[in-house]
């Protein structure tokens, strides 16, 4: 029996990677910062799988959620086999408009938080010769989009060059990159979806899965879907200043509102 931690596991795509894990027959350890949702989530999964599911309420925003949790992933009696870091959020708004705590808090959520927890992980998956980790960027690592997209950028680079570094040890690392996902991040954020179109949305249960497998085949970089495949090609051979007008014109209709 392997355990899998995930982080941000009580909606969308944590809360997807936790019924597949579940579902493969994984012990989980669930974290985020609303205890009773993870309670509930836990006991369905553990009633509908037979897997065990532990609770571990934390702010990654926070030193002492962060420092919580890395002590979870150090502890070598039970250890973590897969480690995904996916809590994260969007704030609304364009530079400036966003208060600078926020922009702080996203950095520590998105940047601080994986960059300790996976070093956490990958220290005893070292150890043992075997695990993997799974760090949720987004497709607006590729473009210039604020905060939130160089924050992703940072944690695709950051994922790529651990799998450099780590390669051969038997740890595996992957950097996850989904375009638009039906989730609660928007209506948390407070952003409108309506302009964005049908075709662009992404199922989170099909995200995770195309991710699982990516993993299993030895990817460091996952982009669910073609149709952001070949997006996120295209905007690779796009000029800098073209694509740069085009996410802030798209974060005026759907960002602020
Ligand atoms: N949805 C999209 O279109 C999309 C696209 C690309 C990438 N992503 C990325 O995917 C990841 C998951 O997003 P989602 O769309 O699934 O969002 P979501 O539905 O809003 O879920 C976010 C999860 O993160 C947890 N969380 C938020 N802040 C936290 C904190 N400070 N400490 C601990 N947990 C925290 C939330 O639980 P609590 O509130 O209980 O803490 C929740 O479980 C994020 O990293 C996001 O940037 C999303």
């Amino acid at each position: 029996m392997t355990t899998a931690l995930i982080t941000g596991a009580t909606a969308g795509i944590g809360a997807a990677f936790a019924r597949r894990l579940a579902a493969d027959g994984h012990d989980l350890v669930l974290v985020a910062r609303n205890d009773e949702r993870l309670r509930v989530q836990a006991t369905e999964l553990h009633d509908r799988h037979g897997i065990e599911a532990e609770v571990l309420v934390a702010d990654l925003a926070t030193d002492t959620g962060i420092e919580a949790v890395a002590a979870r992933l150090r502890e070598r009696k039970h250890p973590v086999d897969l480690l995904v870091n996916n809590a994260g959020f969007g704030n609304k708004g364009r530079f400036l408009d966003v208060p600078m705590a926020d922009e702080l808090r996203m950095l520590t959520v998105h940047c601080e938080a994986v960059l300790r927890l996976t070093a956490a992980a990958a220290e005893t998956m070292r150890e043992r010769g075997r695990g993997g980790v799974v760090n949720v960027a987004s497709v607006a690592a590729f473009v210039p989009h604020g905060t939130y997209g160089a924050s992703k950028a940072w944690v695709a680079q950051f994922t790529q060059g651990v799998a450099r570094d780590l390669a051969g040890t038997g740890v595996r690392l992957m950097a996850l990159c989904p375009g638009f996902v039906r989730t609660e991040f928007h209506q948390r954020a407070g952003m409108g979806t309506d302009n964005i179109p049908n075709w662009m949305w992404l199922d989170a249960d099909k995200v995770v899965a195309e991710a699982l497998t990516d993993l299993s085949r030895g990817k460091s970089l996952s982009i669910p879907d073609p149709r952001y495949k070949a997006l996120t090609g295209a905007a690779k051979l796009l000029p800098r200043g073209l694509m740069s007008g085009i996410t802030s014109r798209s974060e005026r209709k759907y960002g602020p509102q």
